[in-house]
């Protein structure tokens, strides 16, 4: 078996540290010596010519970096998918490598042109063949291992390297003969120590000290049981005789300072393709269907990137690119997963992104029994605010009522069949619930162009706090939209914070109210409060409205406006009495504007309209919610998480607060709907109504015209 191997050199004659394009490089231009450098070389080259066969490629003057063969391409049987390097510093050598693959008998595949992947440099094989490490984050992309593995029809493990110094995975991670692994757990992410872990038995990781990471004992070529490399410490020499190798050291200090060592040098170019053999660790795999515009619109790539993320690989089957801009793409995807819980956890992030499990048939959802009133059966399956289909006696069903964090409910009565979205309090026993996760797509608006236009339109986020100038154009489009909605009978609900009020906004929600742009209110006691204190004192929470100061004893006016208000009975009956006279409680009551405030541990009074049963303010919300078109959050977080979770997709969502971390967690629904406005929301309030103001309603445009 020994002497089967072969390897592809390339000798020194041209090396030399030139350039800098790792930090090993950093302060080493023109500092090696090429004669230590020839002399190190061919000790390696004699080592390995007594256990393997090894071929040369011939040195080609200006590419310094070509004694780094490993990086030539990555060799499966006799196929090879070149290189594309990410550094134009070595992107000279593409060529010369493959010609040398042709000129051997290789297929060779080329990655399309700006997908960088580096070979073997970041692409390791599993010694029994069962699988390929690949590594990403630094010189290789993570989509080109969609590639590699569709063409060399292997189980790919993407490994996210971290740390700058170990920008190849072979110069922290190496696999060995009997399942062992070499490996620096530092370089990588947490999710691809996990991976490792999953897949490597404890026994068989070896984990180096930093001493031997930076002596680059990684950067090891294994041969049977031997193991050449740069340097040892004694513990490590001691732990690999133990396990059954024998250490070469052999020095490499010259090429180190471009970065490399002994797997550096070299590349195995006749890897054996083995059957599909099993890993000790059992892997579950499916084959999902991606359709739209995958590419555009970042699909594939965050699809690959969330199956590796939670602890999964892929295999791409198929990969159709639509031909024109417009058209779209389809691509079958592979998942394997080492065990259920992460194919689970695969699966469903998977169909938040609308992916469809399993092509063409349709798999029958799994549906169990409520058998306690309240209680979802262990393991349902978990909504999200997109529209979701699922499939029963082999047809989509789409779900009713869609809001998050729901179960899907299956009601069968003799006439009818309702399939919907149920908070887990609310199910009872007799209806079916959907647990797993076969059997359920979610529709998404895959399409790449509208989605960039509409959220270039609207995001505004990135920048984080945005100018005067760009809050007034979004503004500017809110107030058309909302006279949209208006104009064709649409619903717009607002969810309202006490510092509407504090910051002068009363009297501008108040004239949206009474103009016909609010078609509910939702709210806590607070802004009940406010309002109706600066109505009847001036004042809120104390504070001169007018003159901006507190008052003498204003401390106590809000608990004299509850007392108001319970005098009366409530709030209708506050203004039907003629006591509350004015703001925006009394525009509600005015306008028939349906109202719902929930209630909290924190609240005075209440006011007796404060529904302070949750179970009932949260239904009350739900109805209001129910068919709006729009959403505007005013500078409420609690009340616009709660009226965020049960809208579906779909309904644009505008969220305005001072603090910028509330705007991003309420508009972070990952819809395109959302706008995150980060202002003063009196300031917001007053610019919309002066925007409302100065739009002409479309109809009078046409009229005139
Ligand atoms: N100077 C080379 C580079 O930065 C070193 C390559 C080392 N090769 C490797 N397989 N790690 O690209």
């Amino acid at each position: 078996m020994t002497d089967s191997m072969r390897f592809l050199m390339c000798p020194p004659d041209h090396y030399e540290v030139d350039y800098v394009i790792n930090p090993w490089m950093e302060g080493n231009i023109h500092k090696s010596s090429r004669d230590r450098a020839v002399e190190q070389w061919q000790k390696l080259y004699y080592l390995l010519k007594d256990r393997a066969i090894v071929d040369l490629v011939e040195p080609q003057p200006g590419w310094p970096d070509q004694v780094f063969t490993a990086n030539a391409g990555l060799v499966l049987g006799d196929q090879v998918v070149l290189s594309r390097f990410l550094h134009k510093e070595r992107q000279g050598e593409e060529p010369y490598f493959k010609r040398w693959f042709e000129d051997n008998g290789y297929t060779v595949y080329e990655l399309p042109k700006e997908l960088p992947f580096e070979g073997a440099g970041d692409a390791l094989l599993d010694r029994e063949g069962r699988w390929l490490w690949a590594g990403y984050g630094f010189r290789s992309e993570l989509d080109s291992h969609a590639y590699i593995a569709q063409w060399l029809d292997i189980e790919v493990l993407s490994l996210r390297l971290i740390d700058e110094r170990f920008y190849h995975l072979d110069t922290c991670f190496c696999p060995l003969s009997g399942g062992y692994l070499l490996y620096y757990p530092p370089a990588f992410d947490s999710y691809s120590n996990h991976l490792i872990e999953m897949r490597v038995p404890p026994e068989k990781r070896i984990a180096l000290e930093q001493v031997d990471a930076n002596n680059f004992s990684c950067n090891a070529v294994n041969i049977g049981s031997v193991v050449v490399m740069n340097q040892a410490s004694d513990a490590l020499t001691e732990y690999l005789t133990e396990a059954g190798f024998e250490i070469v050291e052999t020095p490499l200090t010259e090429f180190m300072k471009a970065g490399g060592a002994a797997k550096c040098l070299t590349l195995r170019v006749n890897e054996p393709i083995r059957a599909e053999i099993h890993a000790n660790v059992p892997v579950e795999s499916r084959t999902i269907n991606m359709e739209g515009h995958l590419l555009d619109a970042g699909i594939m790539n965050r699809a690959l990137d969330l199956i590796v993320e939670s602890g999964g690989s892929f295999q791409v089957l198929n990969f159709q690119l639509g031909e024109q801009r417009q058209s779209i793409s389809r691509a079958e995807v592979k998942v394997s997963a080492p065990s259920p819980e992460v194919m689970e956890e695969v699966m469903t992030q998977l169909i938040d992104l609308g992916v469809v499990d399993l092509p063409q048939e349709s798999h029958d959802a799994h549906l169990e029994p409520v058998t306690q009133a309240g209680v979802a059966p262990q393991d349902f399956y978990v909504t999200t605010i997109y529209p979701t289909e699922v499939c029963i006696n082999q047809e989509w069903v789409r779900v009713q009522k869609q809001r998050m964090d729901a179960a899907i409910a299956i009601k069968e009565t003799p006439t009818e069949r309702l399939v919907r979205c149920k908070l887990i309090r609310d199910l009872e026993v007799g209806e079916k619930v959907v647990v797993g996760v076969e059997g359920i797509r979610t529709v998404r608006n895959t399409d790449a162009r509208e989605r960039s236009s509409s959220s270039e339109e609207f995001t505004f986020m990135g920048a984080g706090v945005s100018s005067e100038r760009r809050v007034e154009i979004v503004v500017e489009q809110i107030a058309w939209e909302m006279r949209r909605v208006r104009d064709r009978g649409g619903r717009v609900a607002v969810t309202a914070g006490p510092v509407v009020i504090h910051t002068g906004g009363s009297e501008h929600l108040s004239h949206l109210i009474r103009e016909g742009y609010v078609q509910a209110l939702l709210g806590g006691n607070a802004i009940a409060v406010h309002d109706i204190e600066q109505s009847l004192l001036g004042t809120s929470l104390g504070v001169d409205m007018q003159r901006g100061n507190p008052v003498h004893g204003g401390h106590r006016h809000h608990l004299r406006a509850i007392n108001a208000i319970r005098g009366c009975g409530s709030i209708a009956k506050a203004v039907d009495q003629e006591v509350l006279t004015k703001g925006v409680m009394y525009e509600c009551v005015r306008n028939h504007v349906p109202f719902s405030l929930a209630g909290s541990i924190r609240d005075d009074g209440p006011l007796p309209d404060t529904e302070m049963d949750i179970i009932k303010a949260q239904q009350e919300y739900a109805r209001l919610v129910e068919g709006a078109d729009m959403i505007l959050m005013l500078s409420t977080m609690l009340h616009s998480i709660g009226v965020g979770n049960m809208t579906p997709a779909g309904v644009k969502l505008v969220c305005v607060d001072i603090n910028p971390a509330v705007v991003t967690k309420l508009s972070d629904r990952g819809s395109v709907e959302s706008v995150g406005v980060v202002t003063d929301v009196g300031l917001f309030l007053s610019l919309l109504v002066q925007q409302l103001e100065q739009l002409t309603s479309p109809y009078h445009v046409a009229e005139t015209s």
